[in-house]
């Protein structure tokens, strides 16, 4: 009788989209579900492509859903944010039924657009800080005329690869950054529109939803380190590293966020029709009046991710595969009673410009580590982005588990190699 129950459910060939070590974090967890049938990658990276078939390199989405058809895809799984953006999931599913998971293009405009993002926490009274925004340079210097207090915060509207963000301590810097967004172009289309918000004070926590736009599923929060240099020094990045679950992370908490933030994202995307099934990120600013939304992604973090998946107990496809198809109502997740870490080994350079293509020497089995910034070159492991790799290891408390992060990262090595020695501190 299990077996036939077994044999009678639906197995599943998926697509997973991107190429960074989130993806990898995200298909090491797939291909433990009973679930899956086939793990298909576009574009994918050595450590993705190690354990799913890569099937194209292609991100366009029409490209995509091509494949994902000829392939008899029942689920595309999206990592990153831009097909998002471009109308993955509304294609796929209108040209040929296929789920994803991933919000419609309407609702990754919550990350797309930062002036629509904003507009939608204003009107459905979410939590943020104060904000205006410009779509011409000549309204945005007037603004500045007459602007006292500093620091600011100056938003380009569009996607920026987390370039987009700065925080000028004056009249002058803002003049600069304002100039160079509208005049120079700096970040074409997406700096043709920019916000400025007031700056916030207080500790970051990223809180990430798994969503089918009613029922709500809290992942564990996690801690990001944002900042290229330990102490937090130096320039924004994508994210040196991550321990989860996050210190502050309280059941008080989660209860606060989840009465003044989550219940107001409902009604909002329910009130603007917005179709959202898949991953909400808010990331918060925990500030002495409470929490309050700094920016949403329509997708999992980076490396958050890869701290949060090795502590679900729970089969990640079944979970997606039900957000897609607007029945999470009723699940829930299970978390192992432990403490994740990783740390990121970039490039020199970066977020700046940095080499690619050096040699990377491993002491050990290259796939202990996750894969973020790979490539295969015949039968050598090169670099290919700033953030190369990452070493993730669970423990017992969020010391042990980073003191296997960087016990692993004694096993690599590359020209120009750097890491934060501070991650978990
Ligand atoms: P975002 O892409 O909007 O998340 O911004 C990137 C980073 O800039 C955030 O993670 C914060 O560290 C910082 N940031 C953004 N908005 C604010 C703000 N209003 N006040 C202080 N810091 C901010
Ligand atoms: N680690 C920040 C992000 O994924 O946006």
């Amino acid at each position: 009788k299990v077996n036939i129950l077994i044999l009678s459910e639906k197995l599943m060939n998926v697509l997973l989209i991107g190429s960074g070590g989130r993806e990898h974090a995200i298909a090491k967890k797939l291909i433990e579900s009973p679930k899956l049938t086939k793990l298909y990658s576009i574009p994918g990276n050595p450590g993705i492509s190690s354990i799913s078939e890569t099937i194209g390199t292609d991100l366009k989405i029409d490209s995509i859903v091509k494949l994902a058809k000829e392939k008899s895809v029942d689920l595309i799984f999206c990592g990153p944010e831009q097909p998002l953006v471009d109308g993955l999931s509304d294609l796929a599913e209108k040209k040929s039924g296929i789920k994803t998971f991933g919000p419609s293009k309407m609702g990754a405009a919550l990350e797309g657009s930062k002036i629509f993002s904003k507009q939608f926490m204003s009107k459905y009274d979410i939590p943020t800080s104060d904000y205006k925004y410009f779509y011409n340079y000549d309204e945005a210097v007037s603004y500045f005329k007459r602007r006292k207090t500093y620091p600011v915060v100056i938003k380009a509207d569009g996607l920026a690869a987390g370039k987009g963000v700065k925080i000028a301590k004056n009249r002058e810097e803002a003049d600069e950054i304002i100039k160079s967004y509208f005049i120079d172009k700096s970040l074409g289309k997406s700096g043709e529109s920019i916000v400025i918000e007031e700056f916030l004070t207080g500790e970051e926590m990223s809180a990430i939803y798994i969503t089918d736009g009613t029922t709500f599923l809290p992942l564990i929060a996690a801690k990001d380190y944002k900042k290229v240099y330990d102490d937090d020094k130096g320039e924004n990045t994508g994210g040196m590293g991550a321990y989860a679950p996050h210190l502050a992370y309280t059941d008080e908490l989660k209860k606060i966020i989840e009465d003044n933030i989550i219940s107001k994202i409902k009604i909002g995307l329910k009130k603007e029709g917005i179709d959202y099934r898949g991953a909400l990120y808010v990331g918060l600013m925990l500030t002495d009046e409470g929490p309050k939304v700094i920016e949403f992604n329509c997708r999992f973090g980076d490396p958050e991710t890869q701290v949060i998946l090795p502590l679900m107990d729970s089969d990640l496809l079944n979970i997606a595969n039900l957000a897609a198809g607007k029945k999470l109502s009723g699940t829930t997740i299970k978390w192992k009673n432990s403490f994740a870490g990783c740390v990121v080994i970039a490039s020199e350079g970066y977020p700046g410009d940095y080499k690619k293509g050096v040699n990377i020497e491993f002491s050990g089995n290259p796939f202990d580590f996750i894969h973020a910034g790979t490539k295969q070159v015949s039968d050598k492991i090169v670099t290919n982005g700033g953030r190369v790799l990452n070493a993730v290891s669970i423990g017992s408390s969020k010391s042990s588990a980073l003191l296997s992060c960087y016990k692993l990262l004694e096993k690599v090595k590359f020209d120009g190699c750097f890491y934060r020695k501070d991650i978990g501190t």
